[in-house]
Order: C-alpha cells, then structure tokens, then sequence
C-alpha cells in the first residue's frame, strides 16, 4: 500500500487545476443505460472510482473507452448482456447502487447488490427503493440483492424524500426519464451534481424542469438519444485546494473554481479571515498574516456547508485563534480524522456528532492512517502546516477521490512525496 510523507515547507504560491466532479461524473456514467445511443462524457477524473464503474457498466455489457489519458469516456450499451450488478464489485464503491434506476428503466428488470455500510456510516438505500416503488417497481430484498422488476414498464408517480439524499434523487431522476406519464421529486437534492445530471438528461432527450430547486418535474418519454457532455467541476477538490493557501499561507489560483460552487464553504473562509476573490480563471484565495480565526461549522445538504469539506475544515480549524465547534448532521460517523489529527498536537472533543476544535499555533507531523477519502486529504493538508514530517499510510483511500494529489500541491510549492507498496 502506499503512503504519502509531507513535510510542512511554508507558504504556498501559483495555480492548481480543478478535474471534473467525482460525483457528477459517477451518476452521470450509469446513465449510459438510459440509451442506445453513445454517451460521451469529457472533463472526466482520472480516479479509481471512475475505473470501479466502468468495470460495473462493462460487466452489465455497456461499452466503455477512456481516451485523452481518461479525460473523455466514451460510453455506449447498445446491447446489454447481463442486468445484474455484482456484489464484489458493488462493495467496493457504494456508487454502484447508481445503476439500478437506468437499469430497471431501461430493462425492466434489475439484480443490484445492497452497498452495504461504509467507514462514515450505515448508509442504508431505503429511499432509493421508495421511489421506484412510486414508480411502480417491484422489489424484493434476498441474499443481499436487490431484485426489481417493472415489467409493463415504469409509471410516473409523487415521490416525497422525508429528507434530502443525493443519491436517491439521481436514481429516481434516471428511472423517472423513460417513465410513462408525469413524475414529482419531493424535497429533491440540489447539489450541483444533479443539476449537471439533469443537463445531461436533458441533452439526452429527457424532459426535466426544476433541477437545483427542492421539487424536480420529469415528463417520462419512449426513448432517450446520445449526448456529449462536460462534466462539471469538483467542488469539493476545489474546497479541499482551497484550504491549502488557508492553512498554509501564500495565495494559490484554483483553476475552474466558481463561488456558486462552494458558496456556504466560501462564506466560512471569510469569516475565518481566508481572503476569496473570483477571477477569470478560477478562485484565488490568500491567506493574510496572522492566524485564522476559529469559526463555527455545520454540515448540511446544498447549497449548506458540504459534509464532504467537514474534515478538510477540521485541519484548517486544528490551528485557528480560538474555538471552533463543528456539527457533522449528514453522516453519523464522520470524524475518524480527528484522533489522527489528535496525533498532530489537535485539541478535539469530538461528543456523537459535534467536534469542539480548540486551535493550536502548529501541529506537528506524525505517522497518522487514512480511513476515509476526506479524512485523508485532511491529513495532508495538515502535514502541509505542520512541523516536520507527516506519513499518511493506506492513500489508496485518497486515490478515490484525488487526481495526482501530490503533483497538485508539489506544484505550487509543496513538500510531498508518494513512497509506492509501504
Ligand atoms: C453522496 O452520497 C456523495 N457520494 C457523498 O460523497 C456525499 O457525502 C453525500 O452524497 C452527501 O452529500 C456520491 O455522490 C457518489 P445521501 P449519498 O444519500 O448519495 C442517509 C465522497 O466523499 N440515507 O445524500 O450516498 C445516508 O446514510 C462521498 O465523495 C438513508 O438513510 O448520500 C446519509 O446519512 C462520501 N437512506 C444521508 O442520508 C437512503 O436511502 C445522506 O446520504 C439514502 C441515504
């Protein structure tokens, strides 16, 4: 397994560029199942995540070709030759549950693995298979598989979610576009991601309106085309760069960046004293002297502050002048990072889902362990600033998430080094 040493080198200057969303591009390859016609997806990360679903489509007989160093996919499932998703495929990334709305949409039948938990949570998938049922799906649960079936078809219907879940919104959205008649999300998800799904539905043939609003309509139709389509930019690789000049100093352009992306984040940094200024290009964010001031966080659904910046915040917050408490409300297990950052000098108190930071001028570095994608980029951000060196062991997690993250912040100044197979 690899291991990644950073060694805190002062402040950070120049520019980072910012890949295409993880989690846009991971709803947006299933969708793929919706058509006969090629999907062809540019501004692709070059991620194992991405890797893991192109061997889920694969396996369920979808075409799918990386070009340009896996910027473009090409996707095409013209004829599928299985509708079952795999557990020991699905249990690797809980995504996979992403293909079982097309899926039953387009085929009538689907066999998808239940995810199974994870290390931030049990993170069930009820409410995906609420609203199919709304549709008229039929579902069984047996030896850890979901069985579906819709053999006449789906049907449009009202979903209400009792509360937000992005993943559950990009299913029933996907399933909603071959549906017959008129279907009604409820207290939908509005992060950027579903309206980038939305946009590519659309291009694709579906008819949607209302995407990045709490209620999205969809007009089911006989059959969805090809689409070519950007994937949008990651706005949480953003946030995370974005912290790096926060934590260390220096002023570091994020190529790509736009403040609509990362509003609720962009709004702490100020008031952390992180100056943010939207360029032509992307986000420039310089940190000025003295200390940042600590802040209060909570994580909520978008447009709130996102869960997935929660522990990349916690490392920044470790050094701030002052207290900061900050509420985890998405996940219920969401802070594995803090005794890590603990081992770095961090004051945490971490009580069910509330951390209180009390901030310490310089962490030192450390031998700490990723559990999770975001607690480990926290972690090298930590190392960033802190005195000495930091070994980040078991980075295949952050290998999820991070394109080339040691050749981002080597870029711009940065002391960082991958040590291959420790
Ligand atoms: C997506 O996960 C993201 N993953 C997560 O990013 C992100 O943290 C999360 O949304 C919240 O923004 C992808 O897009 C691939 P949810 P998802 O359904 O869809 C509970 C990362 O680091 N829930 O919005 O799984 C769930 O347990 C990852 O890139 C149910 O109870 O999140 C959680 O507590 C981590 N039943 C809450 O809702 C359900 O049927 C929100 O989950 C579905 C969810």
């Amino acid at each position: 397994m690899d291991s990644i040493i950073v060694t805190g080198n002062g402040p950070l200057n120049g520019q980072i560029p910012i890949a295409g969303a993880k989690n846009a591009c991971l709803t947006l390859m299933p969708a793929t199942l919706l058509s006969e016609e090629p999907l062809t997806l540019t501004n692709a990360p070059r991620l194992s995540d991405i890797r893991t679903m192109s061997t889920l489509l694969q396996s369920l007989g979808a075409e799918v070709a990386q070009m340009q160093g896996g910027q473009v996919l090409a996707l095409s499932s013209h004829d599928l030759v299985s509708h079952k998703a795999e557990y020991d495929i699905v249990r690797k990334m809980r995504a996979s549950i992403l293909v079982l709305g097309p899926l039953l949409a387009r085929a009538g039948h689907a066999v998808v693995s239940l995810p199974g938990g994870c290390a931030i949570g049990a993170r069930p998938v009820d409410l995906h298979l609420k609203a199919l049922e709304a549709m008229g799906a039929e579902l069984e649960l047996r030896d850890g598989y979901v069985h579906a079936r819709a053999p006449s078809g789906l049907r449009g219907g009202v979903v209400e979610f009792p509360f937000v879940s992005v993943g559950a919104t990009e299913n029933a959205l996907m399933a909603a576009t071959l549906a017959r008649g008129t279907t009604v999300l409820k207290n939908a998800a509005r992060e950027p991601e579903i309206v980038d799904l939305a946009q590519c539905l659309r291009r694709m043939g579906a008819r949607i309106e209302g995407e990045g609003t709490s209620t999205i309509t969809i007009e089911g139709v006989d059959r969805l085309g090809g689409a070519t389509h950007a994937v949008v930019a990651d706005r949480i690789e953003l946030g995370t760069y974005m912290l790096a000049p926060a934590i260390c100093g220096g002023e570091v352009e994020c190529l790509g960046g736009r403040i609509a992306l990362v509003e609720a984040f962009c709004e702490r940094l100020d008031a952390a004293g992180i100056r943010v200024e939207e360029t032509a290009a992307g986000l420039k964010v310089t940190r000025g002297n003295g200390r940042v001031r600590a802040v209060d966080v909570v994580t909520e659904p978008f447009p709130g502050f996102p869960t997935d910046l929660q522990a990349q915040m916690m490392a920044l917050l470790a050094t701030a002048d002052g207290v900061s408490v900050l509420e985890e409300r998405i996940f219920e297990n969401r802070f594995m990072h803090a005794p890590e950052l603990m081992r770095m000098g961090a004051k945490i108190d971490v009580q069910g889902g509330t951390a209180t930071v009390t901030g310490v001028e310089r962490l030192r570095g450390a031998p700490v362990m990723a559990t999770d994608l975001r607690a480990s980029v926290s972690l090298i951000l930590a190392g960033l600033a802190a005195e000495g060196e930091t070994t980040v062991s078991r980075v295949y997690h952050l290998d999820r998430g991070y394109e080339h993250v040691e050749d981002k912040l080597s870029a711009v100044g940065a002391r960082i080094e991958r040590i291959t197979g420790q």
